[in-house]
């Protein structure tokens, strides 16, 4: 069968993770989302208390190699929860690291503050490399076994959302986007990501206390966490021009826009506007 890649690059938070998974259900594609197999690593590193990354490259790598690494992609039919994505359905992803659901974890400020610093070593690169090129083999042949009777005749495909997968991991695919959006579009973006999160982890401890009310009174005494607190739109921004600035100009596999991708700046798009242009293009090239 035909194969077809889509490589979507771009800097933190400009949608290319929400936009791969709509694109990849939309064609019936595997999908995979690179960043978070940097994450698992950085977590990995976190976790043994690795702070000085440099220092103990061989150590994480050997880490890496032993873990696995699993994205999960839920495929999904209702709407979805976030208003500004409209009418499409956006799967959700769970990322499994040695079978451990990991997925609210490698999203956390210690991960976000980290990950960059991972990235830019070239072994744990080359690690992740194999990984990336495996799993978009093993999503293209599931991709075929997923496709419905509206995808029949379509080539078995994947879409890896990251910064160097058009200009590195893959650089024959099939289509290259490199997705953009102003950097105050990008933080507030974030933020409202991290406020709707935040606003059901609050209905969900609601609803723990409610139950704990009626329980004993010393399950009660117990029963007090803490609710999260999130950065202000600022304090994001300064955080993604961060991570952005390490990934334009680190030395191996910066964030660069492949020669021969298409620019997409969604500022002022709507989530299905940049969506249905993606699986044009793509159409057009099959
Ligand atoms: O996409 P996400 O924001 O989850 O990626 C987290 C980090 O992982 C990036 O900031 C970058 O440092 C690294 N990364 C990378 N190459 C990729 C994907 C992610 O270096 N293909």
């Amino acid at each position: 069968r035909r194969n077809f890649t889509i490589a979507i690059d771009g800097p933190a938070a400009s949608g290319k993770s929400s936009t791969a998974r709509a694109v990849a259900q939309e064609l019936g594609f595997g999908y995979i989302d690179s960043g978070s197999i940097y994450r698992c690593a950085t977590l990995l590193a976190l976790r043994q208390n690795i702070t000085e990354i440099s220092k103990h490259t061989d150590d994480l790598v050997a880490m890496i190699l032993k873990s696995t690494v699993e994205i999960k992609v839920q495929p999904s039919n209702s709407l979805n929860a976030m208003p500004s994505l409209g009418r499409l359905a956006v799967p959700e992803v769970q990322v499994l690291l040695d079978g451990e659901d990991v997925s609210g974890e490698i999203r956390k400020p210690e991960v976000n503050r980290m990950v960059a610093k991972v990235a830019s070593e070239s072994s744990v690169r080359e690690a992740v490399l194999g990984i990336q090129r495996s799993m978009a083999a093993r999503a293209k042949t599931r991709s075929s076994q997923n496709q419905s009777a509206n995808n029949e005749g379509m080539p078995e495909g994947v879409v890896m959302d990251g910064r160097d997968i058009g200009t590195t991991i893959f650089p024959n695919a099939e289509l290259k986007i490199y997705l953009d959006a102003s950097a105050m579009a990008r933080a507030i973006r974030r933020w409202d990501e991290m406020n709707n999160q935040l606003k059901d982890t609050k209905q969900q401890q609601k609803q723990q206390k409610q139950q704990q009310q009626s329980a004993s009174d010393a399950q009660k005494a117990g029963s007090t966490t803490e609710a999260p607190t999130y950065p202000s739109v600022e304090e994001i921004a300064r955080e993604l021009e961060a991570r952005d600035y390490a990934d334009i100009n680190r030395e191996h596999s910066p964030l660069r826009i492949a020669s021969d991708a298409v620019v997409i700046d969604n500022t002022n798009l709507t989530f299905e506007q940049q969506v249905y242009t993606i699986t044009d293009l793509a159409r057009e090239r099959m």
